[in-house]
């Protein structure tokens, strides 16, 4: 006896009138047409069901605090840095879980069941890691959390100096944060910042840790430390296991650089996370016309073979005062600062909320497949493509084969002489 059987959906590869056999929070098998008995039977009417979506690049400590103590005037990414320095002070250990657990229940809501978050450990209290940690914890039975030990302030130039920075680091990691983070283009100098990445990539090889580095995050195309970060992953052997999150100085990159770039990238097996909604908004600030749009060059990192995942970083905190934890919407926005209109480019920014943050995340046993995780998403789409389109409902959201939200259809119900009665915006 299954424990639920769901028919007739449609995979975001393009299979319809599948069933999804589950048992004991497992799919047990995926094939058209399937017929057996189930304590609960779910007709998917031939909507998509997906995995579910994955953020691999998010700041949870700083979620929800828009207007705290202040909001950011210039909307600048300095501006909300220097913002952040006066709202630490100020943050307590209940509210700063208090609005991590509320931002967690919008992303359970929305299908977004695992989130790589960075946490700032300048901090000498760490009192953010003790309450990510917390709130780790808390949602563990329904969202993967993973932390990040991010040294905002920077791990050579911050306040506290160099050592006691980077023994913040080690502590965090020693409380049970997961990746080793850092932030080589805030370093007060271009050698400064190598040598952050080369320490903390060194620190995570010790501790047989993964890397996610804030790494150039500049219109300044001689930001290049992502050359280093490349170098570093192979030099220590740390193949697949280390992440460029935003790299938009690739974006005003010199194209010949770039090609020698992107094969050491390839090589090193270098993850790459791109930002887009924060990418457009703090990047080309110093420009004038034509100002530049900041995002890292996604569809040709995707061509040279490098796994690309679009981040939500920032939703209602002192860098970005919008924002859902809606996945959809950052994916939106992706593909259209990129120019990925394609059929196959929209898929592929499809895989960059789903599939390729899981890869990132090192995440076992997440995708539709028989051996997976019971973990899926029905949307009010027939398609990825639709399902961007739409920034559709996710109407049903599963976890271990449990039903974890629901949303009802957005169709809206028309009172319009001669015309249908209602419409949900599909063909
Ligand atoms: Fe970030």
């Amino acid at each position: 006896m299954l424990d639920l059987l769901i028919h007739n959906a449609t995979l975001p590869d393009g299979r319809q009138n599948m069933s999804i056999a589950v048992r004991e929070g497992t799919i047990l098998e995926l094939t058209p047409g399937l017929m057996a008995e189930a304590h609960e039977v779910l007709d998917a009417q031939g909507l998509l069901v997906s995995p579910p979506f994955v953020d691999a690049h998010f700041h949870m400590d700083a979620t929800l605090s828009y207007g705290l103590p202040r909001v950011n005037q210039s909307g600048t990414l300095l501006e909300g840095i220097a913002l952040w320095g006066e709202l630490k002070p100020l943050l307590t250990q209940e509210a700063l879980i208090e609005r991590a657990l509320n931002y967690c229940d919008w992303a359970v809501a929305q299908g977004l069941l695992a989130i790589r978050t960075h946490v700032d450990v300048c901090d000498p209290r760490l009192l953010a890691v003790e309450a990510l940690l917390e709130v780790k914890r808390r949602v563990a039975p329904y969202l993967h959390l993973e932390l990040v030990a991010f040294p905002q302030d920077g791990v050579l130039r911050g306040p506290l100096g160099p050592e006691q920075h980077m023994n913040n680091l080690k502590r965090a990691l020693a409380m049970g944060v997961d990746v080793v983070g850092g932030i080589p283009h805030f370093e007060r100098t271009y050698e400064q910042g190598t040598l952050s990445v080369k320490l903390l990539c060194e620190l995570a090889a010790e501790q047989g840790k993964r890397v996610d580095m804030h790494c150039d995050e500049s219109d300044d195309p001689l930001s290049r430390h992502v050359e280093t970060l490349a170098f570093e992953t192979q030099r220590l052997g740390l193949h697949g296991r280390v992440t460029g999150s935003h790299l938009t100085s690739m974006h005003s990159m010199d194209n010949y650089y770039v090609s020698k770039l992107l094969p050491l990238m390839m090589d090193a097996q270098l993850h790459v996370i791109a930002n887009p909604l924060i990418n457009i908004t703090l990047q080309g600030r110093h420009d004038t016309y034509p100002k530049r749009r900041g995002m890292t060059r996604v569809p040709e990192l995707l061509a040279a073979g490098i796994n690309v995942a679009f981040g939500h970083d920032c939703v209602m905190d002192p860098w970005y005062s919008l924002g859902s934890g809606d996945m959809l919407e950052v994916a939106h926005m992706g593909l259209h600062v990129a120019q990925m209109t394609s059929q196959a480019a929209m898929r592929q920014s499809f895989d960059a909320v789903t599939r390729n943050p899981a890869r990132i995340l090192g995440l076992e046993k997440h995708g539709l497949a028989p051996g997976c995780h019971a973990d899926f998403v029905l949307l009010q789409a027939r398609d990825p493509i639709e399902a961007l389109r739409l920034r559709a409902t996710r109407l049903k959201v599963f976890r271990r084969g449990q039903l974890l939200a629901e949303t009802p259809a957005a169709t809206s119900q028309l009172h319009v002489k001669g015309r249908p009665g209602q419409t949900a915006r599909m063909v």
